[in-house]
């Protein structure tokens, strides 16, 4: 069989582009051999040409625009590892699809947003793209949502999709430390960006949420539909609390079908210690998605960094030949699948609920009254010895109620006098 010469064109040389670059360079004679493929980099591109770079590039070709590396018949292939949902992101997407590029990309904001509109064209323009790393870095959970779990209905998917935040959270439980210390440790070993903002609000894992949505249930949701709550509420006392109940505290981004209608959120959760997934720790990411004939099927790995991001990447660039592969995004509106949207309101479940409140007789019982004129039953109560200006931290743990009904019920209580401190609510999930 004769060997295919591919050229690869590269928009973007940080973390990511830089890591394809030295796998290329590193495995091309095998990938000659094993796949009979040949990549050669025809052309590269970033925002700086004179920036000192830790990878070799003089003997690449460097496009001051981008956008004409879509017109270069050299190149068979553009890898957008830029970032950002609009802008050049997007602007290569559309130009390397019309003009017959396969695209790839590792833009989880890109795909959010405009998926469905990349897809299109795509078939449009008889061309493909991949996104392999744009969820979980380099766990293969596209190519496995694709390809193998197709079988049967997916009841839900879920999962820790945020490295930096697993990190500061395990940080927070393992050494004691306070939130913007542990998150200050993930910035100095290069797991948070130094502006983490999308990470600890939880958008980075919406992004993601919502592609997994599509692909299990063929639903586009806007990201900014999706709710999402991030981590910076949670305090030392809250991961102690809920080691001492058992559990320990993730943010998970969650979206699951019932009658028809798929709910999307992204919060802080409290996960038993038995279950599989609070064993995933650090900067480690996981994905389960529960299948009604396949059952629950986990993936754990690396969801970031250089090395694990690029070779998902790299697995993209690899499957280019891969004429079989199912559809990778589900192009039907909500309508045409009959599903839609629940919002949370209506999930049901437990609640881990904090406040602090002034150290006088007579404050639990005001507060446990709001939970019994609601008719929420409460499941176990602490009132904790550590007391910071006669304001004695409260913890209510109920049984299951509705999201509704306890949001109606804070509400209430946000107006008591007595109650000094914003009300911490965090959802016990059951998984
Ligand atoms: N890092 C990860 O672990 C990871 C994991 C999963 C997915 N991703 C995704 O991968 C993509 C790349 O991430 P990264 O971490 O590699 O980013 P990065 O290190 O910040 O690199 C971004 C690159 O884009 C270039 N760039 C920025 N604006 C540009 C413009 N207007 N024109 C041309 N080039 C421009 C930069 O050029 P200069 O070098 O000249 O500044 C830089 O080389 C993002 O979509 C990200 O979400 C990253």
């Amino acid at each position: 069989m004769s060997i295919k010469k591919i050229g690869i064109g590269i928009v973007g040389l940080g973390t990511v582009g830089s890591g394809l670059i030295e796998i290329i360079q590193k495995n091309n004679n095998s990938y000659k051999s094993k796949y009979n493929l040949d990549f050669s980099i025809n052309g590269i591109s970033a925002k700086n040409k004179k920036k000192k770079r830790n990878i070799n590039i003089k003997n690449y070709k460097w496009f001051n625009d981008p956008i004409k590396m879509t017109e270069f018949s050299d190149i068979d292939i553009i890898v957008e590892l830029v970032g950002g949902s609009d802008g050049l992101a997007l602007k290569l997407a559309e130009k390397s699809l019309i003009n017959g590029k396969y695209f790839v990309t590792a833009n989880k904001a890109l795909i959010a947003k405009h998926g469905i509109k990349i897809l299109d064209l795509s078939i449009k323009y008889n061309s493909k793209f991949s996104f392999e790393a744009a969820v979980g870095g380099g766990i293969p959970i596209i190519r496995l949502m694709q390809n193998s779990m197709i079988v049967g209905k997916i009841k839900s998917v879920y999962g820790i999709l945020n490295g930096t935040c697993n990190y500061i959270l395990t940080k927070m439980r393992e050494n004691n430390l306070q939130f913007n210390n542990a998150l200050k440790k993930a910035q100095q070993l290069g797991f948070a960006e130094a502006n983490p903002e999308d990470d600890i609000n939880g958008v980075d894992t919406a992004y993601k949420l919502a592609i997994l949505s599509n692909l299990a249930f063929g639903i586009t949701t806007k990201v900014s539909e999706i709710f999402t709550e991030g981590i910076s509420k949670i305090e030392e006392i809250d991961i102690k609390m809920a080691e001492k109940l058992g559990y320990k505290i993730v943010l998970l981004g969650i979206s699951n079908l019932k009658n028809n209608k798929v709910m999307q959120r992204v919060h802080p959760s409290l996960v038993s210690n038995n279950s599989m997934i609070s064993k995933v720790n650090n900067e480690l990411n996981t994905i389960i998605i529960d299948d009604e004939i396949a059952d629950k099927i986990m993936v754990v790995g690396k969801g970031a960094g250089k090395k694990p991001t690029s070779a998902s990447v790299m697995a993209d660039i690899l499957n280019i030949n891969d004429e079989n592969k199912k559809k990778f995004f589900v192009s039907k509106s909500k309508k045409a699948n009959n599903l839609s949207s629940q919002d949370i309101s209506k999930r049901e479940g437990k609640f881990y609920i904090r406040m602090g409140v002034d150290d006088k007789p007579g404050v639990l019982a005001d507060i446990t009254l709001f939970f019994k004129k609601q008719k929420i039953s409460i499941k176990s109560m602490f009132q904790l010895d550590d007391k910071v200006k006669n304001i004695v931290p409260l913890i209510f743990v109920t049984h299951k109620v509705t999201e509704k009904k306890i949001s109606l019920v804070l509400k209430k209580m946000d107006a008591l006098k007595k109650i000094k401190t914003k009300i911490v609510l965090l959802r016990i999930e059951e998984l």
